[in-house]
């Protein structure tokens, strides 16, 4: 008998559901939510509300569009954390419930599982190439920054982490300063392609081991940009591809030199990126160009999966329906990372 499963992916703004048969993914409705970009930044409790509207037609259309009815599912999986708790709760409750009404397992899915496994979404009609376990994975989202060590599809090590800020967090702080808007993520990168990469220095952690920071390049390009207004008003105007790309390039620049170390000190070839900000233009040719240079195998992941989709949610619940590794009505929502 097919094993079905819906995923359902409400961690932060984006309400998103999916169907995946057998592995194999049938549907992914992603519902964004636009109401934040005149805030500059996520309003936690808009953004519950918002989920709170989309949340049964986004499952009604990706069952539609899946051609499944909601008695053939076999589990309901859903993102239990971490995230915006007000923003949790209402995929979580809409979740179980369903589970329950209908009599099957639900499934508790970590987001940050989601997306490294984000890499083994297979859609018909496109490529798949997945990693070969053991891989590195580096996590870069708005939230997060990590490297993990994935020995499994359901065994995996956060090696390394952010002691403050995330890198999204740091590109969409530095973005805002320039008035560019929210999410600065994109807009930065398109800048960047125009700028100069070694037109400005900012500072870089020192950090041991496999962490990181960003809190203190975030400072750096503050006061930088500060003494630079007070000669010249038009400053931001005159140089913003140039902020841009040396901004971004610093922050590849500190995320590739850990993973390098890694990989290196645990000799894996096999390396993923993961995450919002891997939609990042000057990340991706780093991992190209890394690939070159030191042979690693690099997994870049379509830059629909990069943002946070129940795809990659349902993925997490169809490895672990296989492994039998379901949750109780219990287990609450959680905002911060529990592995
Ligand atoms: O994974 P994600 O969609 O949400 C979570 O944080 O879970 O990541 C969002 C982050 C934001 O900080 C956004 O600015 C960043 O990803 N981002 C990018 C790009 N696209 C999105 N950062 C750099 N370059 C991009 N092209």
């Amino acid at each position: 008998m097919s094993i079905i499963i819906l995923g359902i992916e409400s961690s932060c703004d984006d309400t998103s559901a999916a169907v995946i048969k057998d592995g194999l993914l049938l549907s992914n409705v992603v519902a964004s939510q636009a109401v934040h970009e005149a805030y500059g930044g996520v309003v936690p409790e808009l953004a519950s509300r918002a989920h709170q509207q989309n949340v049964v037609p986004v499952v009604h259309e990706a069952l539609k569009r899946a051609g499944i009815a909601k008695e053939q599912l076999s589990a309901v999986a859903f993102t239990r954390g971490p995230g915006l708790m007000g923003s949790l709760l209402v995929g979580v409750s809409f979740a179980k419930g369903l589970a329950c009404s209908l009599g099957v397992p639900m499934i508790d899915v970590n987001h940050l599982h989601g997306h490294v496994l984000a890499h083994f979404i297979q859609a018909p009609d496109e490529d798949f190439n997945p990693p070969e376990f053991p891989f590195l994975c580096l996590l870069v989202s708005g939230g997060n920054s990590q490297i993990i060590l994935v020995n499994a599809y359901n065994d995996m090590k956060v090696i390394g982490q952010t002691i403050d800020d995330a890198a999204g967090e740091a590109i969409d702080k530095c973005s805002k300063v320039m008035g560019l808007g929210y999410p600065g993520g994109p807009v930065i990168d398109k800048l960047a392609r125009q700028g100069n990469p070694s037109a400005y220095t900012f500072s870089k952690p020192h950090i041991p081991g496999y962490d990181y920071s960003f809190s203190g390049l975030k400072t750096s390009f503050l006061y930088s940009l500060r003494e630079w207004l007070q000669d010249d008003p038009d400053f931001i105007v005159h140089h913003k591809e140039d902020l841009a790309a040396s901004l971004e390039a610093t922050i590849v620049d500190i995320l590739m030199s850990k993973l390098r170390k890694a990989a290196k000190d645990l000799n894996i070839r096999e390396v993923a990126v993961a995450g919002g900000v891997s939609a990042n233009n000057g990340l991706r040719n780093a991992f190209r160009e890394h690939a070159k240079k030191y042979g690693w195998k690099v997994y870049i992941p379509k830059f629909g999966y990069t943002t946070d989709n129940a795809a990659m949610i349902a993925m997490t619940g169809y490895f672990k329906y296989l492994d039998k590794q379901f949750c109780t009505i219990d287990m609450p929502a959680y905002s911060r990372v529990l592995i």
